[in-house]
Formats: structure tokens, C-alpha cells, sequence
């Protein structure tokens, strides 16, 4: 049917016969009323069917018709402010395209092991539905703030020969007749293209084997870095701050519904203003042993510790100047004091903690080969790394976004397995 129109779009429609291609999300029945709830993906209406409506088998057919059967549904658009969607349809017309076989997962509480099992199905559920459109968006204002801030998107491999955040953490493959890794982040690719375009970024998947078993976890998770050449920490300190603001005013302003349906607490959203609070590693050990979570110098935080840090204001807050010894090697030492890295975190409120890792770049040649050496790295494959230092090294400085991180604080729901489509995890690769 050629008249098909998303229910999203019904306030254009009202009044008018549309056809609605979709799937039986609920069913009830009075008597000689059926209430047909179809979703099409864009959103959910309550179909009336009236007995005398349609042929009287057809109306036996669909009292009885199982959740998620396929449907379209051909009717006339009504308001209705008491409607779920605030918009009935009266019924014309409807076509089983399948009868479903009984649908796994019932309109109540599963447990999330069967859900991730299911998670396949579960991706028509109202609150995956409503999570995964506010990733959509999400990852939409970051590309466009980027785009329109002069940045470039130059891709990076997948496939790469060597480690950027550490050796323990990293997916070993056979490429041929030798070993390759998944990238653990487009980072020192990025750094080559901002030699060449000035501001770049990509944005791709990143593999990380972390044995770590969190609600902050993943084993494939998706990360935006922006690199700028002649850039500094200041730099993209202030360009992570303008992203999130407007990552956040967009979710605000695009997806009120999806954030009611998470039940989200808006007015926490609505608080995060520039500028963002800063404060130095040192100090939030001060404000950790204060709090009786004494952390010793020289380790880095763990979930308790940015807990406790972020739980303090209602913006993101930086932590700035870590020290050297558990930051990536290729962090600038500060010069103020080279026992620390020119690098910030960004964490997120409401105890969500890290959401942003970036930094300025060691640029001296000299120096990033003997961090190479202390961190006993290969150095035939950084040897096209060095190269960057060795032809019109310059300051540069860059970030990287975990777009699931930030997806679930935005969300403000528990864990992390929720916000990307098909969760990699410690104990799950299936569906
Ligand atoms: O702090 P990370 O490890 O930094 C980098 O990879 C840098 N090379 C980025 C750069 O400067 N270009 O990771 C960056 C972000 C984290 O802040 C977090 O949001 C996310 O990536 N992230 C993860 N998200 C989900 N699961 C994991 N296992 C993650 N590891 C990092
Ligand atoms: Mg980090």
C-alpha cells in the first residue's frame, strides 16, 4: 500500500485514511471492541476495531492474535489526548501479514540474562527502543559539532599492528602469516591525519579484552576522537565542554519522549552549563582520603573513587595532571613537573564517572622513543609513529568520546549493556 505513513508523522494526518505497517505490541478486548496497540518503529497507536468493522472472522482472528504478529492496519486518524501517543486510529481495514508464534518475551519483568539472550527480540521493547534512539542522537550531534567546527572525519584501520592503550588489553587476530590486533582506539592514526588536515576525527568501533566484569564495561565499544594539530590540553578541554553542552541540549530539545519513557530525571540534564569544574589528580586524592576512600599517590582511581569525585557537582567535572607512571606513553609529560601528563578525564555526574580520556601528545622525537623503550612496546611498528616527530612535529592534543558511556549517563540508567545494540561482554558474544 502505497499511502503508508509512520505513526511519528500522524499530527499531519489527522482526520485522513492512513495505512500502518507494523506489529502487534498489545491487544485488548470489550466485547464487541478490540484495542489494537501496533508499533512501526517510530512509535506505538492504539487501533479501534469495531465488530461490523471488518469480516467477522477476520475480527475473530485478531482477538486472538499473538504479541509481535505483523500487521498493517488501514484507518482514519483521530487525536486523542487520552491515547497512549495521543493519537487513535479507527479502524478500516487490516492484513495479518504473520500470525507470530508465542513471542518469548511478554509485556512483564524478565530477568537481563534472558533479555541479553533475547536480545535480538528485545530491541523492540519501549525502553531499548527509547535508549538506542538517544544513542542515535547522540552520536548525530557529535558528528555534527564536529563537521561544523572545521573537523575532518578521516577513518581509522581496524586492524592494526600495534597496541595505543596498553598490551594487556588487547584482541590478538591471524592476518595472514601474521598477527594483527582490533584497534583498541584510532588515536595514533589520528594523530598522523591532523598532521595532514589540521582538525580530524574518527569514529569507529574499539576492542578492548578487559577481564573487568562492570557496569561500565564493554569489550567492543564505540569512541569519536578528534585530534588537533598546534592544539594544547587547554584546547580540547574546551572543545569536550562545548561537545557535551551540545550533545545534551540536542537530546533535550529532540527526545523528551524517550527520556519520560526511561523516566529520566530531566532537570539534572537541564544543569549541565559551561564552564565545567576542574580540579587536579592531587587534589581529588585530598578529597578521597577526606571522604574516607584514601587512595595512595601514584594509583589510578577505580569506580568507588570517580564515584565519589563526579557526586560532587551536578556539571562534568576534568581531572587534570595524572601522574605519568598509569597514563599511555604517549602523554606529554608537563613541563611545570614531568612526574605528571598534560592529560584530562572527563566524568560524567550522578556517580557515572569517566566518559572522555584525552590530553596533549608527547611531540619530541627523543623522548616518545625512550617512553616506547620504558614500556617495552615493538618499535618496528611504531617506527611510521615516529615518522609524525621526525617531519614538522608540532604540539597537538586530542580526546576520546565513549559514546556508550556517555549514552548511559544520559540515560540515567544502571548498566552500560544497554545503550549498544548488541552488547560484547566478558561472558556474551551471542546473539
Ligand atoms: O580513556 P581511553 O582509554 O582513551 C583512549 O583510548 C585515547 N586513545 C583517546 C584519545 O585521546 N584519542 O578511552 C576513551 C573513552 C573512555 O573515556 C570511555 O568513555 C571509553 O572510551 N571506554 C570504554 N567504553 C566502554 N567500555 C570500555 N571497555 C571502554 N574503555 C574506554
Ligand atoms: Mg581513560
Amino acid at each position: 500500500m502505497s499511502d503508508q505513513v509512520f505513526i511519528a508523522n500522524f499530527k499531519d494526518h489527522i482526520g485522513k485514511e492512513v495505512t500502518v505497517k507494523g506489529w502487534l505490541y498489545n491487544q485488548r478486548s470489550k466485547g464487541k471492541i478490540q484495542f489494537l496497540q501496533v508499533r512501526d518503529g517510530s512509535g506505538i497507536v492504539q487501533a479501534v476495531l469495531g465488530k461490523g468493522d471488518v469480516p467477522d472472522d477476520l475480527f475473530a482472528r485478531c482477538d486472538h492474535l499473538p504479541q509481535e504478529s505483523s500487521i498493517v492496519v488501514r484507518g482514519v486518524v483521530r487525536e486523542d489526548k487520552r491515547a497512549p501517543g495521543g493519537y487513535e486510529m479507527s479502524v478500516k481495514h487490516v492484513e495479518i501479514v504473520q500470525e507470530s508464534q508465542p513471542y518469548p518475551i511478554a509485556l512483564k519483568e524478565h530477568g537481563v540474562d534472558f533479555l541479553l539472550e533475547h536480545r535480538h527480540l528485545w530491541l523492540r521493547s519501549r525502553k531499548t527502543h527509547a535508549i538506542l534512539r538517544i544513542r542515535a542522537r547522540i552520536i548525530k550531534a557529535i558528528r555534527d559539532f564536529l563537521d561544523n567546527d572545521g573537523f575532518v572525519l578521516i577513518d581509522a584501520p581496524i586492524f592494526t599492528p600495534a597496541a595505543c592503550e596498553g598490551t594487556t588489553t588487547l584482541f590478538a587476530v591471524d592476518y595472514f602469516d601474521e598477527k594483527a590486533y582490533l584497534s583498541q582506539s584510532g588515536q595514533l592514526y589520528m594523530e598522523a591525519a591532523a598532521m595532514a588536515f589540521g582538525k580530524v576525527y574518527c569514529f569507529g568501533p574499539a576492542f578492548r579484552a578487559e577481564k573487568s566484569k562492570t557496569r561500565r564495561h564493554l569489550m567492543e565499544f564505540w569512541m569519536v576522537e578528534p585530534e588537533i594539530a598546534y592544539g594544547t590540553l587547554e584546547d580540547v578541554m574546551q572543545c569536550e565542554e562545548r561537545m557535551i553542552c551540545y550533545i545534551v541540549a540536542c537530546v533535550l530539545k529532540d527526545c523528551r519522549k524517550d527520556l519520560e519513557v526511561l523516566e529520566r530525571d530531566i532537570a539534572k540534564l537541564e544543569k549541565i552549563k559551561a564552564p565545567f569544574p576542574r580540579i587536579s589528580y592531587d587534589e581529588s586524592l585530598k578529597i578521597l582520603a577526606e571522604k574516607g576512600n584514601a587512595l595512595p599517590w601514584g594509583q589510578d582511581f577505580g569506580a568507588p573513587h570517580e564515584e565519589i569525585l563526579c557526586n560532587m557537582h551536578d556539571n562534568p567535572l576534568f581531572v587534570t595532571r595524572f601522574p605519568a607512571a598509569f597514563k599511555a606513553f604517549y602523554m606529554k609529560p608537563d613541563p611545570s613537573d614531568e612526574k605528571y601528563v598534560l592529560g584530562a578525564d572527563l566524568l560524567a555526574p550522578e556517580g557515572y564517572g569517566e566518559i572522555i580520556g584525552g590530553g596533549q601528545r608527547e611531540d619530541s622525537l627523543e623522548r616518545l622513543e625512550k617512553k616506547i623503550a620504558e614500556n617495552k612496546l615493538p618499535s618496528e611498528a611504531f617506527s611510521w609513529y615516529l615518522d609524525l616527530r621526525r617531519y614538522g612535529s608540532v604540539p597537538h592534543a586530542g580526546f576520546g568520546i565513549g559514546v556508550e558511556r556517555t549514552t548511559t549517563w544520559i540515560c540515567g540508567i544502571h548498566h552500560i549493556r544497554e545503550t549498544i545494540p548488541f552488547p560484547r561482554m566478558l561472558e556474551r558474544i551471542y546473539p
